[in-house]
């Protein structure tokens, strides 16, 4: 049986493949005729978030068993598509959600302290001491939406840098966030009391573009704003806006609506907009996990018929 392997994974979970007696094809950067010619043939494939399968790129599937995230988030995987030709879709959610949290912590201090244009003022040869004068973290609230697994790692993390963290999460228990240590509130007045805010939900119909003039327009004066789960969940446009009239201070997002975003996006030219090529997951520690996680789970079900999620 034939695995496609679309988006890059490490030699370690390929190795897994191919001990298994699975035939590996190990082709990135697919366009999407290719990506439709390359899996007319696949028993299995193992993407990330680059690889798009549409309805159209499923429909041209004529024997796959199996689509693999090495990763979390499905959103780049039309299930509808999937479920009608009988594809088990799985992901490996857990091996990349310290990772996650981390880069989101390093957004947060990114923000709170001007790093990167502090760095790149001092690099072009200015010594601007005055200019760039951060904030502190302890004591602001720190407003999570989706207390999911990234979502309860950065409250832990915050709540060591003393923070207040509230979250909003129409899935957790008060019981359930206050045993974190987490204030569980509407979304409303998260929007009304937290100085920084944090998204980790997935991309869904119902949280594309959750963030949006609306939302943008109940959060406090000079929020900053950050995005490490998806892209479409912020509405780049509308937080264009905020930031020029300086309701929002600062933002960072390592995803985009659409990645790459255009060179000329008007984000990318403001100086309190900090950004980073969707490395939230980018470790090496996390990709070993996940590479690991995806390679066992496609051996287990396309090998032994087992299904599981890591
Ligand atoms: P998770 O499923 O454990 O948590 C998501 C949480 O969101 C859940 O608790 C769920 O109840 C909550 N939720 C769902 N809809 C909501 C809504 N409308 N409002 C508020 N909360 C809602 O997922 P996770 O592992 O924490 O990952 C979250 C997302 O982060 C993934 O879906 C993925 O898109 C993204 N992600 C990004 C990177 C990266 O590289 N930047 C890495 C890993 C994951
Ligand atoms: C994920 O959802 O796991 C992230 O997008 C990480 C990635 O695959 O780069």
């Amino acid at each position: 049986m034939k695995v496609l392997v679309t988006d890059p994974i490490l030699p370690d979970g390929i190795e897994i493949l191919k001990k298994a007696g699975l035939e590996v094809e190990e082709r990135t950067g697919l366009s999407p005729e290719e990506l439709k010619e390359a899996i007319r043939e696949a028993d299995g494939i193992i993407i990330r978030s680059g690889t798009k399968l549409t309805a159209e790129v499923i429909e041209a599937a004529e024997r796959l068993k199996v689509i693999a995230r090495a990763g979390t988030g499905l959103d780049n995987v039309d299930l509808e598509a999937a479920n009608r030709k009988g594809i088990v879709v799985m992901n490996c959610p857990g091996g990349n959600t310290n990772s996650a949290a981390e880069h989101t912590l390093a957004m947060m201090f990114a923000l709170a302290r001007n790093i990167p244009q502090a760095m790149t003022s001092l690099k072009a040869g200015r010594w601007e001491r005055k200019k760039f004068m951060g904030r502190e973290l302890m004591g602001k609230t720190l407003g999570i939406i989706g207390l999911g697994r990234i979502g309860s790692v950065v409250a832990d993390r915050a709540l060591g840098l003393k923070m207040h963290v509230v979250a909003y999460d129409p899935f957790v228990t008060p019981e359930q966030a206050s045993k974190m240590g987490v204030e569980l509130v509407s979304l409303d007045e998260l929007y009304a009391r937290a100085d920084i805010i944090t998204l980790h939900v997935p991309l869904m119909k119902e949280t594309y573009h959750l963030i949006n003039a609306e939302s943008f327009a109940k959060m406090k004066e000079g929020v900053l704003l950050i995005n490490c789960a998806r892209g479409g969940i912020v509405d780049e446009m509308a937080l264009y806006e905020a930031m020029k009239n300086g309701k929002v201070a600062g933002a960072a997002l390592d995803v985009f609506e659409k990645e790459p975003p255009d060179p000329d996006h008007p984000l990318l030219k403001m100086e309190n907009f900090v950004c980073t090529p969707h490395l939230g997951a980018s470790t090496l520690e996390a990709q070993k996990n996940v590479a690991l996680a995806v390679a066992t789970q496609v051996v287990d079900f396309l090998v032994h018929g087992v299904v599981r999620n890591a």
